[in-house]
């Protein structure tokens, strides 16, 4: 017989085959597995390890049953499949083959709350379930992505060489990859990275938009500011490849203009809205750009508005400077970190993950899609606390960007742009630094009609009161 392969892998699509080439790059032997459907999908792990060099030592399969005998003990099968109904077959399929101490690593998108489920299944059953979220697409697959395991502690720690080998590594050499805590915390941090993500890639959307039907600027002219913001202090991997978008053509024309303007979505969006709603968190700028891709879905009925109502598009001379764009940019980018973070700090204390805050920040300073130099300074912000936007050196800067801010989101009101998140974050900071009062009327009309009571300003018993607004 064979030597028996140290770490198993099922689901050969992109991110799958790519990530077995990161670790059969870094010398581990694998078994590969792929489902088998004659005609559709065939000798699929096969192919994949004669197409790439580096997996000559690897072994693929079809037959779960061999595909388990092949590995060694206890066996370490890491999942790249359809998140969902997928996972369940896929490991319902599994568990009778596998033994006492056997380790499955979910590297999916899974919905946090069946990861939970999954854990305490397989534990009945003598099985660790890690589940585990994988950031960086298919080429961080492949380079080195940002990976966030949670689960059993112990099952984490024969696995963790294996992980800390393919992740990306920090400024420091450190590898993007840190055991986050127990259950299902580590996918639920990956759907919140993902939930920033929305919004970071809406706000730059929302400055792209600004910059070419405001400011009327040319590509070219976009892509050079975009280039001098990533030069100051602005740098972001969502940045640097949305600059290379704006310049790409194809025949001659700009690639951009050719893609319809309809998002799409697989779903970690919604979940980390349900999520904000959940655990009563305002986590409005990612929640705005949730809701801004599902505006975009209705393409067709937006253009028959605009058809209907035939206005003029407005103009504006004088718009805010440029320094005042990329300002205002940077203090929604605050936000929409800070409410993300305070999202995860929720749910940690709901859990009991006990979540280190600074530690997820350095695991996401490269490999993931939302790494950027932001990140890189909230590693050591996280340190004494999550609400940056309270942190002493960022005070003045908020103080002096929050009127660009407005004076952007007002240019946008005006000229009619849609920018969801960058209103979502003035309304944020509006409602934290004026804090005008809004949620007295709510009491008061709850109260009303419903006798909900309400609370006396500066009544320290802290009694609820009802009033008898009128007789009836
Ligand atoms: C990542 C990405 C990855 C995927 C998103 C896309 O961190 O590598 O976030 O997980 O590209 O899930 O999500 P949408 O299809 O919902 O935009």
């Amino acid at each position: 017989m064979s030597e028996l392969k140290e770490f198993g892998l099922i689901g050969m699509g992109v991110m799958g085959t790519s990530l077995a080439r990161n670790l059969a790059n870094n010398g581990f032997k694998l078994a590969l597995y792929n489902r088998y459907e004659k005609g559709v999908e065939e000798q699929i792990a096969e192919k994949a390890i004669a197409e790439h060099e580096e997996l000559n030592t690897a072994a693929g399969f079809e037959d779960l049953q061999k595909f388990v005998d092949a590995q060694s003990t206890p066996r370490k099968i890491f999942l790249m499949i359809k998140a969902g109904p997928v996972t369940d077959y896929v490991i319902n399929d599994l568990v009778p083959l596998l033994e006492k101490g056997d380790i499955i690593i979910d590297g999916g998108n899974s919905l946090y709350k069946d990861t939970e489920r999954r854990i305490k299944e397989l534990k009945e059953k003598g099985l660790h379930f890690i589940g585990t979220g994988v950031s960086g697409g298919e080429r961080g697959a492949l380079e080195g992505p940002s990976i966030m395991p949670s689960g059993n502690a112990e099952a984490y720690k024969i696995i963790a060489p294996y992980l800390t080998k393919i992740a990306a590594k920090d400024k420091d050499g450190k590898p993007c990859c840190t055991y986050v805590g127990r259950g299902g915390s580590g996918h639920f941090i990956k759907m919140v990275h993902n939930g920033i993500e929305y919004a970071e890639m809406q706000l730059i959307a929302e400055n792209y938009a600004l910059m070419r039907y405001a400011y009327r600027m040319s590509m070219p002219a976009i892509a050079e500011e975009f280039t001098a913001w990533q030069a100051q202090g602005l740098g972001s991997y969502l940045l640097e490849i949305s600059t290379k978008i704006i310049q790409q053509k194809e025949d001659g024309e700009y690639l951009i203009d050719k893609i319809l303007d309809k998002a799409g979505n697989k779903g970690t969006g919604s979940w980390t809205t349900d999520a904000a709603t959940d655990y009563g968190v305002p986590s409005t700028v990612l929640t705005s750009a949730l809701f801004a891709r599902y505006i975009s879905a209705f393409a067709t009925k937006r253009s028959n508005y605009e058809t209907y109502f035939a206005l003029d598009k407005p103009t504006l001379e004088n718009l805010p400077a440029f320094e005042e764009l990329r300002n205002a940019y940077a203090l929604a980018r605050m936000v929409n970190h800070q409410q993300g973070f305070e999202l995860m700090n929720a749910a940690s204390e709901t859990y009991e993950w006990g979540l280190d805050f600074s530690e997820i920040a350095r695991i996401w300073t490269n490999g993931c899609i939302i790494r950027s130099e932001l990140m890189e300074s909230l590693v050591e912000d996280f340190e004494s606390s999550i609400e940056i936007l309270k942190t002493e050196s960022r005070k003045s800067f908020i103080i002096s960007t929050l009127p660009s801010l407005k004076k952007v989101a007002a240019t946008a009101i005006y000229t009619g742009i849609s920018v969801p998140c960058t209103l979502s974050a003035v309304d944020f900071l509006n409602a934290h630094l004026y804090n005008y009062p809004t949620a007295n009327m709510i009491q008061a009309q709850r109260d009303f009609f419903g006798a909900h009571t309400f609370q006396r300003v500066g009544d320290s018993t802290e009694k609820f009161y009802h009033f008898e607004w009128e007789e009836f």
